[in-house]
C-alpha cells in the first residue's frame, strides 16, 4: 500500500493489517475488519468527548491550537477583525470567498428584508415569565420559527435552504433583542433596516422614545468585531450539536435551537457570563491570590472561568483582539472596574506552574464579558451575544454537512459494559 499507510498487528490473532492514511487520519471503519474471531463485531475506537476523532472533512475554519492560529476560509482572524465587517465575514463563511462589492450589497439587502418576525412570534415571546433567561427564550423562539416556515423541511432544495439561512441570520438579532426587552418589561422595538446589522441590533435593544436611535460608531464597530470573532470555531460543542441534529435531516430552525441549547452551557458559550460572575464575586484585586490557590487546590472542582480550551494550548487569538478592543470601548463607556481584577488574574495565572503545565491561557470569554458589561448589556445576556454571530457558523457547517456525500445520520457506537440476558424478577422476589 506504500508509505502513506498504517500497519497494525493484532496480538490476539497475530494477523497484520495495512490501513490507508488519508489527510492525517485513518478511517475508523477500516478497523472493523480486525476481528478476534469470526463472530467478533470488529475493532472500534473508544473516544468519549471526541478527543481525537474527526467527525467530518471541512473547508470552513482552520485552528492550530498549539500555535494559536484561527482562520476563516484561510483568512487570519486578526485581519478579518481589523479590516472586514460581520456580514462580509458571514458571506465568506457561507460562500467560501470574500464577496465583490455588488455581491455584498445584495447579501446585506437580502438580510435586511427578513429582519422582522411574524407578530405571532412576538406573542409567543410575550408569554415567557418576566425573569426567563434570555438564552431559554432565544432557543425556544428560534425553534418556534420552524412552525412558521414548514417549507424549511426542504433542506435539499438549494434555493429554499439558502432562503432559510438568510432568514435565520436576519431574525436572530430581532429575537435576541425582544428577549432582552421582555426581561426589562419594555416594549419590543421593531428593526430599523436603515441601520447596519449591529447598529439595528443596538437600536432594538436600547431605543426608548427617540424617533431614531443614534448609534455610537465606536460601540457599533466594537460589537461588529466581537461578532466576527465569534462567527465560527470549527467542530465545537454547539456546532457538533448542529451537525448531529442536522444529520437527521431536521429543519434548520430546530437545528439552530439545538445548537443554541449546547451553547447555553457554562463550559461553552455560558462561560462569558460565568467569568463576569467570578470577577464580581472576587470584588477586588486583593482577593485574586487566594482565589487562584483555591482553584489549584480544588482538583478541577473550581475553575478559573475564561481560561483553558480543548483546542488552544496557547493564547486564544480572539482573546488578544478582544483585549485590545476593550481599551477602545472603555474610552467611550469609561473603564470597567472589573478589568483590574481580570488583568491581575491573568498575570498571576500566566506565571503559575499549575496553569503553565496544563497550558491554560485566557480564551475568548475572558475579556468579552467586560466589554459587554461596559456597553450596558446585562450578564445574563452575554451568551445571547455569542449565539447571534455563531448562527452563521452553524449554518455554514450545516450546509457543508448536508452536501457532503460522506455524511450520514450521526450515530456513535458504544462499549457496552452492562448486564446481559437476565430473566425478569417479579416485585415480590426482589429482596
Ligand atoms: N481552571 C482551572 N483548571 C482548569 C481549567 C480552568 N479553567 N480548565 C482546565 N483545567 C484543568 C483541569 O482541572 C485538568 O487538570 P488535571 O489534569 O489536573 O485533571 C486540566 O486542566 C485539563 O482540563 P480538562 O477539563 O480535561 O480540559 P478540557 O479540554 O476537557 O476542557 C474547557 C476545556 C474549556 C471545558 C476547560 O478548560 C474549562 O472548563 N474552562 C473554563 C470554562 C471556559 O472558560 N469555557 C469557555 C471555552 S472557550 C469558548 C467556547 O468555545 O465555548
Amino acid at each position: 500500500m506504500g508509505a502513506n499507510s498504517l500497519t497494525i498487528t493484532d496480538n490476539r490473532t497475530g494477523k497484520t493489517y495495512e490501513l490507508p492514511i488519508e489527510n492525517g487520519a485513518i478511517r475508523a471503519m477500516d478497523l472493523r475488519q480486525i476481528k478476534a474471531d469470526a463472530n467478533d463485531f470488529g475493532l472500534m475506537t473508544y473516544d468519549p468527548s471526541f478527543m481525537n476523532t474527526a467527525s467530518c472533512k471541512s473547508k470552513i475554519t482552520y485552528i492550530d491550537g498549539d500555535a494559536g492560529i484561527l482562520e476563516y476560509r484561510g483568512y487570519p482572524i486578526d485581519q478579518l477583525a481589523e479590516k472586514s465587517s460581520f456580514l462580509e465575514v458571514a458571506y465568506l463563511l457561507l460562500h467560501g470567498e470574500l464577496p465583490r462589492a455588488a455581491e455584498l450589497d445584495a447579501f446585506v439587502k437580502h438580510i435586511k428584508v427578513h429582519t422582522f418576525v411574524h407578530e405571532n412570534v412576538k406573542k409567543c415571546m410575550e408569554s415567557f415569565r418576566h425573569d426567563a433567561h434570555p438564552m431559554g427564550m432565544l432557543l425556544s423562539t428560534v425553534g418556534v420559527l420552524s412552525t412558521f416556515y414548514p417549507d424549511a423541511k426542504r433542506i435539499f432544495d438549494g434555493e429554499a435552504r439558502y432562503h432559510h439561512v438568510i432568514r435565520l441570520l436576519a431574525k436572530m438579532p430581532t429575537i435576541a433583542a425582544f428577549a432582552y426587552r421582555h426581561s426589562i418589561g419594555f416594549p419590543y422595538v421593531y428593526p430599523d433596516n436603515e441601520l447596519s446589522y449591529t447598529g439595528n441590533f443596538l437600536s432594538m435593544m436600547k431605543k426608548i422614545s427617540e424617533p431614531k436611535y443614534k448609534v455610537d460608531p465606536i460601540l457599533e464597530r466594537a460589537l461588529d468585531v466581537l461578532f466576527i470573532l465569534h462567527a465560527d470555531h470549527e467542530q465545537n460543542c454547539s456546532t457538533n450539536a448542529m451537525r448531529g441534529v442536522g444529520s437527521a435531516h431536521t429543519d434548520p430552525y430546530s437545528c439552530v435551537a439545538a445548537a443554541t441549547a449546547a451553547l447555553y452551557g457554562p463550559l461553552h458559550g455560558g462561560a462569558n457570563e460565568a467569568v463576569l460572575k467570578m470577577l464580581q464575586e472576587l470584588g477586588s484585586v486583593k482577593a485574586v491570590p487566594a482565589f487562584v490557590k483555591e482553584v489549584k487546590e480544588g482538583a478541577g472542582e473550581k475553575r478559573l472561568m475564561g481560561f483553558g480550551h480543548r483546542v488552544y494550548k496557547n493564547y486564544d487569538p480572539r482573546a488578544r483582539v478582544i483585549k485590545h478592543l476593550a481599551e477602545q470601548v472603555f474610552e467611550v463607556t469609561g473603564k470597567n472596574p472589573l478589568l483590574e481584577i481580570a488583568v491581575e488574574l491573568e498575570r498571576i495565572a500566566l506565571q503559575d506552574d499549575y496553569f503553565i503545565k496544563r497550558k491554560l491561557y485566557p480564551n475568548v470569554d475572558f475579556y468579552s464579558g467586560l466589554i459587554y458589561e461596559a456597553m450596558g448589556f446585562p450578564t445574563e445576556f452575554f451568551t445571547v451575544l455569542f449565539a447571534i454571530p455563531r448562527t452563521v457558523g452553524w449554518l455554514a457547517q450545516w450546509t457543508e454537512m448536508l452536501l457532503d456525500p460522506d455524511q450520514k445520520i450521526a450515530r456513535p457506537r458504544q462499549v457496552f459494559l452492562g448486564a446481559r440476558q437476565r430473566d425478569y424478577v417479579p416485585m415480590e422476589s426482589r429482596g
